[in-house]
């Protein structure tokens, strides 16, 4: 079984989809290590709840993301970490975590890409008065939520929808889809 590493800095209800998954058998990996760049997250208590070790960092502890990539480079190599999951992970990529992993680094964002990049892709559909948004996994690669397509799924927009209601329903595709995916990458 592929060791994975998995990347949050928010709530983290992609890992819990992922933890869930690998709990009922549908996804067969190994989750090494949570990697979260925020202390109070609520990924980080997940991991805790679920025994998961993890490696939270503050970015502004660091000179620069050459450094906290090498100190996460450090932590997935002690845990044998074959690939990386980034799930509502808000940072960037550099080159440090490239360079040893490209290829082996997947993300997921709330849009049909190359449509909304970036922050609050889920505002941008509301704004922009799409009738159709979704979600897209994606290999990582240096630039902003570019890199080869792997997966997409098509998500509604009602007439009156808001930025809670498509962040639900978002969420709902989300956590099918993700899981899914890694199996088939990984499996
Ligand atoms: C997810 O909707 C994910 O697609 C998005 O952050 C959310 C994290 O939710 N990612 C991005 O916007 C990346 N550009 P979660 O913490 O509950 O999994």
């Amino acid at each position: 079984m592929k060791n994975i590493a998995v990347f949050a800095s928010g709530s983290g209800s992609n890992f819990q989809a992922i933890i869930d998954a690998v709990k009922s058998g549908k996804l067969h990996v190994n989750i090494k290590l949570l990697v979260c760049d925020k202390p109070g997250a609520f990924a980080v208590e997940r991991a805790n709840t679920e025994n998961i070790p993890r490696f939270v960092f503050t970015a502004k502890n660091y000179n620069s993301k050459v450094e906290y990539e090498e100190d996460i480079l450090r932590h997935l190599k002690n845990n044998e970490v074959d690939f990386i999951v980034l799930a509502g992970y808000m940072r960037l990529i550099g080159s440090t975590l490239l360079g040893e992993y490209e290829g082996r680094i997947i993300n997921i964002h709330p849009s049909l890409l190359p449509a909304f990049p970036g922050k609050d892709a889920i505002g941008q559909a509301i704004d922009a008065k799409v009738k159709v948004s979704g979600v897209t996994v994606h290999y990582v690669d240096a630039g902003m939520d570019t890199g080869p397509i792997i997966a997409q799924k098509a998500v509604e927009l009602s007439d009156d929808e808001n930025i809670e209601s498509l962040q639900e329903k978002i969420h709902r595709v989300e956590h099918e889809l993700y899981p899914a995916v890694i199996e088939k990458l990984l499996s």
